[in-house]
């Protein structure tokens, strides 16, 4: 499974990168205003920068939600770097946008996935990726993980090569379930990432370690 990292700060998606695990970043306009972006060319130079920074797929999001706009911001967004895959929202013209883009050699990633029946559309469109939300749909009470077990079985048995891109994780044992399932990449925040170090019993064997190798 590919890990990307969910966010448009550069010092934590650095931090990431420095690991040696990462192997891409998705942003979206709620993370990249986080980030006090504001205006086309501050973004471009924004997408410019993480690219400079990790070598993977950088998912970049268009704003526009008509196939004219979509196209049209897909292209620039494109431009700026080969690695940047154009994040489309799962909508009619969404869906449109895809083709073309699919049919124009740029390569996409559909976003705000939340049920099966999208994913298929998306992978029928050529997407790259899709996108599920795993934390939203757990947060609304239903199990998001359902959802990556069901999208993995229909793509294997429909031998569809969109890849699966857990999306919206929030805690450790997302990541760990989603590669139980197959997901093709998880998208974390730094948090979850550096949540799979943790155990408490190797804190206690190091320093116990340490404490007897002074007797050494
Ligand atoms: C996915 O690409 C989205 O950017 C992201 O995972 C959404 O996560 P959230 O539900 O924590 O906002």
């Amino acid at each position: 499974m590919k890990f990307f990292i969910d966010t448009g700060n550069l010092a934590q998606i650095k931090e990431a990168n420095d690991l040696g695990i990462l192997d891409g970043v998705t942003t979206n306009p709620s993370l990249m205003a986080k980030e006090g972006v504001k205006g086309e060319e501050a973004i471009a130079q924004h997408y410019k920068a993480i690219c400079e920074l990790v070598d993977g797929d950088i998912s970049a999001e268009v704003l526009s939600t008509d196939f004219a706009g979509m196209v049209e911001e897909g292209k620039k967004l494109a431009a700026i770097h080969p690695n940047i895959v154009v994040k489309v929202p799962m909508i009619k013209d969404g869906i449109k946008a895809i083709k073309w883009f699919t049919d124009n050699g740029i390569r996409t990633n559909c976003t705000l996935i939340f049920s099966a029946g999208q994913a298929i559309l998306a992978a029928k469109a050529g997407a790259s990726y899709v996108s599920p939300f795993i934390g939203r749909i757990d947060d609304s009470g239903w199990d998001g993980m359902e959802l990556i077990g069901q999208i993995r079985h229909i793509f294997d048995v429909q031998n569809y090569k969109t890849e699966i891109l857990a999306a919206s994780i929030r805690n450790p044992l997302h990541i760990i379930k989603a590669a139980e399932l197959g997901a093709d990449v998880c998208t974390c925040p730094l948090s979850s990432i550096l949540g799979l170090l943790k155990h408490p019993l190797t804190d206690i064997g190091l320093a116990q370690f340490l404490e007897d190798a002074k007797k050494m």
